[in-house]
């Protein structure tokens, strides 16, 4: 593959229209500087330095795919706070159409990390887990009626991803890719395309199989069109008519958190632009390699691709 290839799958994208429905998850960092020792307790004073939010879990998968062009749509839950601001600030940044419902009864998902001297000394959550039901579930399969070329669901668990939206995209008939969670595996059956990474793979078999049995068990058990294993460091599994491994392609590693959102964003856009699975994991290698040399959840730029390209990472 060459520049030309890469120039035009990327204007492919830009036709497409997809959805990205899940958990939508607000990352906050907190840069400081520590210097002493709290007098109240034996804990370190972080004197804050700078502030940064970015869009996290079903938002990062929507981020990557606007990032290359592709029309996107995010639909997910957000609480009535201070956060869900933030979110809606941030899509309107991205370029992408928000579909948020509100839910007076949940906190927005919050992800903080307090770093200082280059590390993380603590991070704070606010969650609340329970399935989404009653006024904010009709509101959410509502958002589900425009018209996609296809969906990506993005399950953290956080209550989102439900049987009624599950059987709600399957009855709309597009193309619906899942990066999973093995808690709800069974809300996943004939999907197009599921990329668990392989720790989430093993926990939705009951017994210990090699790579590959394990592979093909579960594309037979959940009627999967294609099953995509990340496999970190190694790359990535394919598992469609035959099995096929695709080495990784990063140079320098710094965070591999959000890696996967990128790879499901990458593989789906790929599919629906008419791309074979050998390019499409090849690419979604590619962009998976730039994200992981960044800080925290991340997106890759066209022109980061064909710097990659010119730096010898052929694809
Ligand atoms: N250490 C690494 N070196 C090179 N490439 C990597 C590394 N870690 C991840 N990658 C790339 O990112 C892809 C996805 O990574 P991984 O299998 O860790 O997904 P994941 O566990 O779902 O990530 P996350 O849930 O944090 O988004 C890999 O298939 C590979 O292309
Ligand atoms: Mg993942």
């Amino acid at each position: 593959m060459d520049e030309d290839k890469v120039l035009k799958i990327l204007e492919a994208f830009k036709k497409l229209r997809i959805l990205v429905v899940g958990d939508i998850i607000l990352d906050r960092y907190i840069f400081g500087r520590v210097e002493r020792i709290s007098p109240e307790a034996p804990v370190p004073v972080v004197e804050v330095e700078r502030e940064e939010f970015r869009l996290g879990g079903a938002g990062n998968v929507a981020n990557n795919l606007s990032s290359l062009g592709v029309k996107t749509y995010l639909l997910g839950v957000v609480g009535q706070d201070y956060g869900r601001h933030i979110i809606k600030g941030l899509l309107r940044e991205s370029n992408i159409e928000d579909l948020t419902v509100e839910d007076p009864n949940r906190p927005t998902t919050e992800k903080t990390r307090i770093v200082a001297l280059s590390q993380q000394l603590l991070r704070i959550d606010f969650e609340d887990k329970k399935v989404i039901e009653g006024n904010v579930l009709r509101r959410l399969l509502e958002g589900l009626d425009l018209e996609l070329d296809g969906v990506i669901v993005s399950d953290y668990a956080k209550g989102v991803v439900c049987k009624e939206l599950m059987d709600r995209i399957r009855e709309k008939g597009v193309f619906f890719s899942v990066d999973p969670r093995p808690q709800n595996k069974s809300l996943y059956i004939k999907a197009n395309l599921m990329t668990p990474n392989e720790k989430e793979a093993k926990s939705m078999l009951s017994q210990e199989d090699s790579l590959q049995e394990m592979g093909w068990k579960l594309k037979r058990e959940l009627k999967l069109n294609t099953l995509i294993i990340t496999l970190g460091p190694r790359g990535i599994a394919l598992f469609d008519r035959d099995f096929k491994i695709f080495p990784a392609r990063a140079k320098q590693v710094y965070d591999v958190s959000g890696a996967g959102d990128t790879v499901v964003a990458l593989l789906t856009a790929c599919a629906l632009s008419g791309l074979d699975w050998d390019v499409a994991c090849e690419f979604a290698n590619v962009c998976a390699g730039i994200v992981v040399s960044k800080l925290g959840t991340a997106t890759v730029k066209p022109e980061e691709i064909l710097q990659s390209l010119e730096e010898g990472c052929r694809v």
